[in-house]
């Protein structure tokens, strides 16, 4: 019997800070009216100092599981899609799994630039479609001020911070996930890049004066490379679920440059009803844009029962993703029973001490170990 994977639980998380134009236009040489007319962008979210993907992704993915009314122990996979993750190792979907406490689940990290999310769900649809899993946690997740010039006014003045996440689940019943189409073409890795910081050019004096570690991009390339792949990838998509552009109720595309979208959106002949835009809020947050989108889809009562789906993205890389999704779901989901989030939240509690606890266990170990060899036999 063929199996379903269906998106059960959604959640976002930006941060509280709020960078507009106008306080862009004090720290480099632009202005709103610029910013806004080539790129559609307003303002952005900042993380906090205490913030980083990994405490965004947290709460995009705690409010996911309260949605679905899921406990985190029955988690068979996290994936979290980013290019910013807190460390190089260990993943931050690990750091997710342990903050949650999800004792069960894989945990991995995937880098796709803006198109890693669609990536992400493409592999946790398979992962349900095959049998091998019933929960998968899928989180886009991405701190990019972390890792933008802030004295490059063709860069800093088009990303933001933010996370989002969804819950699949598995079901006999048609729907969720219908198609997919993934792609990449590597020889146009240099047009978004972040050179240094990796194994050919590790962190030195020299990379960090020569502001190696951050964020380049050919950005004239880069938006002529977008504005082509877009519509090619979602018709692709569309083809795959064996439906026509006139099937779909709602496109949602990476939200990088609002010119970008109405250019796919005019090859695909969509309205601009059928789009779902909020690039003006947050600029681009990677891979964390889509969820968020859809997020705020839901939150606007954009998606009704039976609704086909287009969620689009591309990015650094090159690389490109689009999925057809139907959406089953009728809305507004009923609040999760009281019972249910006092149980997850004490879970969390729980899951921070446990954590805890394996760390003093494997110190303890480990200074026990030391001594017994250091012992006079
Ligand atoms: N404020 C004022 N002027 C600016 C700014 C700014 N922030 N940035 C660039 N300019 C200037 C340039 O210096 C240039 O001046 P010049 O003509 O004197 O040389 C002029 O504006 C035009 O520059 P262009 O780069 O041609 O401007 P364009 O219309 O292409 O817009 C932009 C630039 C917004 C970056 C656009 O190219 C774009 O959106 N590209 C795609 C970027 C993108 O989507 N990246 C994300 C990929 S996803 C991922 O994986 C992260």
């Amino acid at each position: 019997m063929p199996r379903y994977a269906h998106i059960v639980g959604w959640g976002k998380y930006v941060p509280d800070k709020t960078l507009t134009n106008k306080d862009l236009a004090e720290v480099v040489d632009t202005s709103d009216e610029w910013i806004l007319a080539r790129t559609g962008i307003s303002e952005r979210r900042i993380a906090g100092p205490k913030e980083s993907t990994f405490t965004m992704a947290l709460r995009a993915a705690q409010e996911a599981l309260e949605v679905a009314n899921i406990d985190p122990r029955e988690l068979d996979l996290i994936i979290v899609s980013t290019a910013t993750p807190d460390y190089p190792f260990p993943a931050t979907a690990c750091l997710v799994q342990d903050a949650l406490g999800a004792t069960h689940a894989g945990a991995f990290d995937l880098e796709a630039g803006c198109a890693g999310f669609v990536y992400a769900l493409s592999i946790a649809s398979q992962m349900i479609a095959t049998g091998a899993y019933e929960h998968v946690l899928v989180i886009g997740a991405e701190t990019l001020s972390r890792v933008v010039d802030w004295t490059d006014r063709g860069t800093c003045v088009l990303f933001g911070d933010g996370a989002g996440a969804f819950l699949l689940q598995a079901s006999d019943a048609p729907g969720g996930v219908l198609s997919f189409v993934l792609g990449a073409d590597g020889s146009g890795g240099q047009l978004l890049i972040i050179p240094a910081g990796g194994s050919r050019q590790p962190a030195t004096l020299d990379t960090v004066t020569r502001r190696l570690h951050f964020v380049q991009m050919r950005g004239r390339e880069v938006f002529r490379f977008a504005s082509r792949i877009m519509s090619k990838a979602a018709r692709e998509a569309i083809r795959a679920a064996k439906l026509t552009t006139d099937d779909i109720a709602l496109f949602i595309p990476h939200q990088a440059n609002l010119r970008i979208i109405l250019s796919a959106a005019k090859e695909l002949r969509l309205p601009m009803e059928r789009l779902f835009v909020n690039v003006e809020k947050y600029g681009n947050t990677s891979a964390a844009s889509i969820p968020i989108a859809f997020c705020e889809a839901i939150e606007q009562e954009q998606l009704k029962p039976g609704d086909h789906l287009v969620l689009v993205g591309f990015g650094a890389g090159l690389t490109w993703a689009a999925a057809v999704v139907k959406w089953q779901v009728p809305l507004p989901a009923p609040p999760p029973p009281r019972r249910g989030r006092f149980w997850r939240r004490l879970r969390y509690r729980w899951a921070r001490l446990r954590s805890l606890l394996r760390r003093l266990r494997r110190r303890v170990a480990s200074w026990w170990s030391r001594i017994r060899r250091e012992w006079p036999s």
